[in-house]
């Protein structure tokens, strides 16, 4: 980053949390800003809330959340996302040891994209991990180049590397640049599930058909169902690891 930019937490600058929130980040319409996320774990955890400054104008952001992991992949939430949030919740509640950091959102500014922050932006979250003192780092990694692939199945998508051998998916391409790997995947990382009158308002599909429909900025299809006038949306996401200390980092198994 230039001398320019500067990272703070919300601890440190609560005052920044409004520009925190209100950052203009390019989430689908249907991927809404998550309550327990918002009014719970910004607030319990805001040491580990980041939000990045150009002079003063705020341009991203990268959230976490820490909880308790024993470091054996089978053991990630099975509800992938979503779950981390939950997880951190009871385990903060339940007194746990908060010995893992999970990233869960590193977003640039909709007016600032496409200027090769992002890898800044997660590695300065990475560093404040190590510098927290945590055991482990990971992030539920939303691979948002499959939005062009969204009926491929997530084993296949993570395998696609370019002729330089790095990673194809632009994202999963700076996680594994800054040392992160691939320890497991998650099918069932996100759900989102809503009338259909609510996704015909966030996305441009009719939904008048039962059955899958792939929707702009999903990386997999919306499954509708018009007789029980429903829609849900499950979003596959993928476990990296980045190590805190020198040790190297091994490659994981897919689940
Ligand atoms: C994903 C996101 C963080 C990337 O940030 P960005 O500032 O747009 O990306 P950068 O400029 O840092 O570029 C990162 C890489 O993606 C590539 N890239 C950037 N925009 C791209 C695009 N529209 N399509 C394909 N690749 C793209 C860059 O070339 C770069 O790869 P390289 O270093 O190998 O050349 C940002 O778009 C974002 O906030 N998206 C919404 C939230 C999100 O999905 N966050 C990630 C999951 S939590």
């Amino acid at each position: 980053m230039t001398h320019s930019i500067r990272t703070f937490t919300l601890a440190q600058r609560p005052d920044l949390l409004p520009a925190f929130l209100n950052l203009d980040i390019p989430w689908p319409a249907f991927i809404e800003p998550n309550r327990l996320l918002v009014e719970w774990g910004i607030h319990a955890h805001a040491e580990h809330q980041l939000i990045v400054l150009d002079g003063d104008t705020p341009i991203a952001r990268a959230s976490s959340l820490p909880l308790h992991w024993d470091g054996n992949p089978q053991t990630l939430p099975s509800r992938g996302w979503d779950g981390v949030i939950e997880q951190s919740a009871t385990d903060t509640y339940s007194e746990a040891t908060l010995n893992m950091l999970c990233a869960l959102e590193a977003g640039i500014d909709a007016r600032h994209t496409g200027r090769g922050l992002s890898q800044s932006v997660f590695t300065a979250l990475r560093d404040h991990a190590r510098e927290a003192g945590f055991e482990h780092f990971i992030a539920p990694v939303r691979p948002s180049g499959k939005t062009e692939f969204p009926e491929m199945p997530i084993e296949d998508y993570v395998e696609r590397r370019r002729d330089d051998g790095q990673r194809a998916d632009n994202w999963l391409r700076i996680h594994e640049r800054i040392g992160g790997r691939i320890i497991a995947l998650s099918h069932t990382s996100m759900t989102i599930s809503a009338p259909l009158d609510i996704w015909r308002t966030w996305t441009a599909e009719p939904f008048t058909t039962t059955g899958l429909t792939i929707v702009g900025g999903g990386i997999a299809p919306v499954y509708a169902n018009t007789d029980l006038d429903y829609a849900v949306y499950i979003e596959p996401n993928v476990w990296v690891r980045h190590r805190l200390t020198d040790a190297p980092a091994e490659e994981g198994q897919g689940s």
